[in-house]
């Protein structure tokens, strides 16, 4: 029997799967890594780990499935996008990479927009100049590290190192490096004009290729750490939004996909390269060769169920642990005893900073609407709403794009509970379905290998291995009692932006 590898190099942990050539899943493992936050707001990663830790994963998921290196027909690449990895001509990292949640380039963005020109950039790349993307963080490291960025010889995304190691080869796919800003989104290619005004050398970045093109073959030295045998094929594969969209069948137009992973993203297919008015939505390369996507990205949003869960949630957790049971089952259970608002409470998701569609690295997050009767079940409850009303955002923007939707498909540790598919379908007002491939972004990368290897197109692998398997219908009751509750949440970014941004400064100030 032959496999097909998907690997998503996420930023907590890597995931592997293993796909038989009927699309079915074999095997999974993980294999968790460290995440800096040396200053509020700042976040990185050492390169290194997420080479080691994809060895790893690697070996044990071949160990666990009981699979010999022969068998598997090809490696697909899906990573967190937008973080920069700096490497010297030796190819040593020279410092931990800057990661797509990090929020310290907002100067950067300012001088990016006023040296190319907003409305330039915008039609260069499609996108306005955002702190998560890779361009703002090479130029931060140009003014606040010379020393670094001195050394620079390659610059490249976080899959593409792994890729590196794996193959010798330097790459990336017109997906992932979409949400460089260096790319002309419509052309698919490097943008010199950009490039050339920004000073960065364009040797610097790696050839592009499409998602499923081969990029390179196993060395032998990465066969030694992983496992797999010395030439098997690596396509190039895609950021882990693109590789998540393949991997639930989002690969024509009509569906969108929601994806509940730390960050939440609202995701829709393109025939033809759109621009989004005002370019507050992204307009990326989709993994699908010759085609487009638009996404609106969310910084915190299974992100800020995590953190209520870590600090708040002590009793379930131990729970947890003595029932054997999950402790997000737990917490749903409990937010499912308060009625839809939470009586009177909203949750700001901003925890991180915000993306789309507030570009604000200084929002943060809050409750408000505290009152006497309210108990841990509303707070609990409060967050998975404001997580959700957050999302609903960028599906407004699509609408007043005039994108058709008619049926949402989400994916993401969210997308497990039917009490938060019920939420989604009652706040978006669609119909929101589950696929049988729940490995998302791995399982995309897989379908990706699977295509480049057999030479058979993304959309016909998704029509052929992905079938819908739930669907949840909005109710009503529940839809008009949330869009009451929504109409209110739109006003609380605005309202307290200014207080946002204070208790930002205040906290920076230490
Ligand atoms: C997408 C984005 C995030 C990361 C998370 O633009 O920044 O979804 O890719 O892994």
């Amino acid at each position: 029997m032959g496999y097909f590898l998907g690997v998503d190099l996420g930023t907590s942990a890597v995931k592997c799967i293993l796909v038989d050539e009927q699309g079915q899943v074999k095997a999974d493992k993980s294999v968790e890594y460290p995440f800096y936050q040396p200053h509020p707001g700042w976040a990185e990663q050492n390169p290194e780990d997420w080479w080691t830790g994809s060895a790893e994963c690697i070996r044990l998921l071949l160990e666990k499935a009981g699979v010999s290196a022969g068998e598997v027909r090809g490696v697909g690449l899906s990573g967190q996008m937008h973080g920069s990895v700096f490497l010297d001509g030796e190819l040593a990292v020279i410092r931990p990479a800057l990661l797509w949640c990090d929020q310290r380039t907002a100067a950067e963005c300012d001088w990016i927009e006023e040296t190319v020109g907003r409305e330039r950039l915008g039609e260069l790349t499609g996108n306005k100049a955002l702190t998560g993307f890779t361009a703002p963080k090479i130029v931060w490291l140009r003014r606040h590290e010379p020393e670094h960025y001195a050394r620079i010889a390659h610059i490249m995304l976080p899959k593409d190192y792994v890729r590196l190691k794996l193959t010798g080869e330097f790459g990336i796919d017109v997906a992932d490096a979409s949400g460089t800003l260096l790319l002309d989104v419509a052309a698919r290619d490097w943008s010199q004009e950009v490039l050339d005004k920004l000073e960065i050398k364009r040797e610097w970045l790696p050839p592009l290729f499409e998602s499923n093109d081969i990029a390179g073959y196993l060395t032998a030295e990465a066969a030694q750490a992983t496992g797999l045998a010395v030439g098997t094929p690596v396509v190039a594969g895609g950021g882990d939004q693109a590789c998540g969209a393949v991997g639930v069948g989002v690969v024509k137009p009509g569906i969108a996909s929601v994806a509940l992973g730390t960050s939440g993203v609202v995701f829709v297919h393109d025939e033809s390269y759109q621009e989004d008015e005002g370019r507050r939505l992204h307009s990326f390369c989709h993994g699908v060769p010759g085609k487009w996507h638009r996404m609106g990205v969310m910084l915190s949003a299974g992100g800020a169920f995590q953190w209520w869960k870590n600090h708040f949630a002590g009793e379930e957790l131990a729970r947890a642990e003595r029932e054997g049971r999950d402790v997000y089952d737990l917490l749903t259970e409990l937010a499912a005893t308060a009625p839809i608002g939470s009586e009177g409470l909203l949750f700001a998701p901003y925890l991180t900073g915000e993306r789309v569609p507030h570009p604000d690295p200084k929002a943060r997050g809050g409750f408000v609407g505290l009152n006497l009767r309210h108990g841990k079940a509303h707070l609990t409850r409060a967050v998975m709403e404001g997580i959700t009303f957050g999302l609903r955002d960028s599906l407004e923007l699509m609408k007043e794009s005039s994108v058709e939707v008619s049926e949402l498909r989400v994916n993401g540790g969210g997308a497990r509970s039917l009490f938060w598919r019920q939420m989604i379908a009652d706040i978006f007002g669609y119909p929101v379905v589950t696929v049988n491939s729940t490995d998302g972004p791995a399982y995309g990368a897989a379908v990706m290998a699977a295509s480049g290897v057999l030479g058979r197109a993304i959309p016909e692998l998704c029509g052929e291995w992905i079938q819908v398997v739930d669907r949840v219908e909005p109710i009503p009751a529940n839809q008009a009692a949330y869009e009451r509750y929504y109409e209110v949440y739109r006003t609380m970014y605005p309202t307290l932006r200014d207080t946002f941004h204070q208790l930002s400064d205040l906290a920076s100030q230490g």
